[in-house]
């Protein structure tokens, strides 16, 4: 797919709703998992340039995050706290019901003038499922209950009379009133998706408005996102790609590397050791042994959504032409974490972005394209 330089990349951070930070370190993180530090840590978001946050969905300590805030009801009280963010919440197909969750969001979406997202997640984590005595799905046929979930949720959001049956679920002549927020481009509350096995890609392509990489290199990312472009052009979708990247930017590249030394010489490694056993039940289970964490070294686990691998570290300046990098192959929006989240996030706004926006307008000036901020890429797929 041609890659449309006239766009601005798109922003967003990881709300640190589980205790522990955003990499399992005993090195100082000021981050809280509290209300009261994500509720200004969403409002110094929005005011740095940030357009989405992204919360995470877990009921049971794992990565060392022993406490945990629920994702959907998380996600609409930072809302309500918020102006312009849009807050994507995380939920797993099998931990709801696909109705109850579209009409939540319908609810969430009009209390939030349009602002309300989902990212669907499959699950890795085993126990959450049989300790709620839910079922756990061999790993493929997660996603085929997740594209059923999907399916449902947009057809509830879009369509009168919607029904539906399939294995999972059956949906019977139903309309949900009122309909999500009329927002111009956006014909429903986006699906963010995450997942990396081959399943995932496939299904991603398929129903996903948006697909959520962890973080990668550049090959990585090519790859990655290949599958899912050759499912989507399959039946003529056009997803758009978030990947993920932990930023480490300080004035010197020496000091931004040190950091990530003591991070790594600081790994809880007990926690990080469980993390990776528990994970064998994502795509390294599969029979082509392709999925998140498949190929993760002891050291990328640290940040369990391979963040290390993006390599944002380094000066403001390194950063911003790394990301600008990644627009190049085809991220439009670049999923950000921190040691340090309200500094950090501020940070960014204030000494980042603005020389990402430079580096974006150069680019497109040499193709001959018009950039300007305020383009916005249509959700619409
Ligand atoms: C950006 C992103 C966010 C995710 N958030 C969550 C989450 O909040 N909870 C969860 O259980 N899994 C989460 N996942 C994990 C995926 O849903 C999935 O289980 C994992 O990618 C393994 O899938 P695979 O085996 O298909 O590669 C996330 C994945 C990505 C890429």
């Amino acid at each position: 797919m041609a890659i449309d330089l006239s766009q601005p990349l798109k922003f967003a951070y990881w709300v640190p709703n589980v205790s522990g930070g955003l990499v399992v370190s005993t090195i100082e993180q000021r981050t809280s998992w509290d209300f009261e530090y994500n509720k200004k840590l969403a409002r110094i978001a929005e005011n740095a340039g940030f357009e989405y946050a992204l919360s995470q969905t877990r009921y049971a300590a794992s990565y060392g995050a022993d406490k945990q805030h629920e994702a959907t009801s998380f996600s609409l009280a930072l809302l309500g706290a918020t102006e312009k963010l849009k807050v994507i919440a995380a939920v797993h197909p099998g931990m709801w019901q696909p109705g109850v969750l579209a009409k939540f969001i319908i609810t969430a979406d009009h209390i939030s003038g349009g602002r309300a997202a989902v990212n669907i997640v499959s699950g890795w984590l085993k126990s959450e499922f049989t300790g709620f005595g839910l079922p756990w799905l061999e790993h493929d046929e997660r996603y085929v209950r997740t594209e059923e979930f999907i399916r449902i949720l947009r057809g509830l959001w879009t369509e009168q009379n919607f029904s539906q049956s399939g294995k999972y679920y059956n949906i019977t002549d139903f309309t949900l009133n009122p309909p999500p927020v009329d927002v111009p481009g956006r014909p429903h509350p986006e699906v963010f998706f995450g997942g990396n096995s081959t399943a995932a890609q496939a299904t991603a392509g398929r129903v996903a408005d948006w697909y959520f990489s962890n973080g990668k290199d550049l090959e990585g990312f090519k790859e990655n996102i290949a599958g899912v472009q050759a499912s989507a052009a399959d039946v003529g979708r056009h997803p758009r790609f978030g990947l993920n990247g932990f930023v480490i930017a300080r004035d010197t590249e020496k000091e931004a590397r040190e950091t990530l030394r003591e991070i790594v010489a600081k790994a809880h490694k007990p926690a990080v050791e469980g993390f990776r056993s528990a994970v064998q039940e994502a795509g390294a289970s599969t029979k082509d042994g392709k999925g998140m964490w498949a190929d993760s070294s002891f050291e990328d686990l640290i940040q369990y959504n391979d963040g290390f691998k993006t390599q944002l570290i380094g000066t403001p300046e390194q950063v911003a032409e790394r990301i600008v990098e990644y627009k190049k192959i085809g991220v439009n929006l670049m999923l950000t974490c921190y040691l340090h989240f309200q500094e950090e996030v501020e940070a960014f706004g204030k000494d980042i972005l603005p020389i990402v926006r430079e580096l974006e307008a150069d680019l497109a000036r040499k193709a001959g394209l018009d950039f300007n901020v305020d383009n916005q890429i249509k959700a619409g797929v």
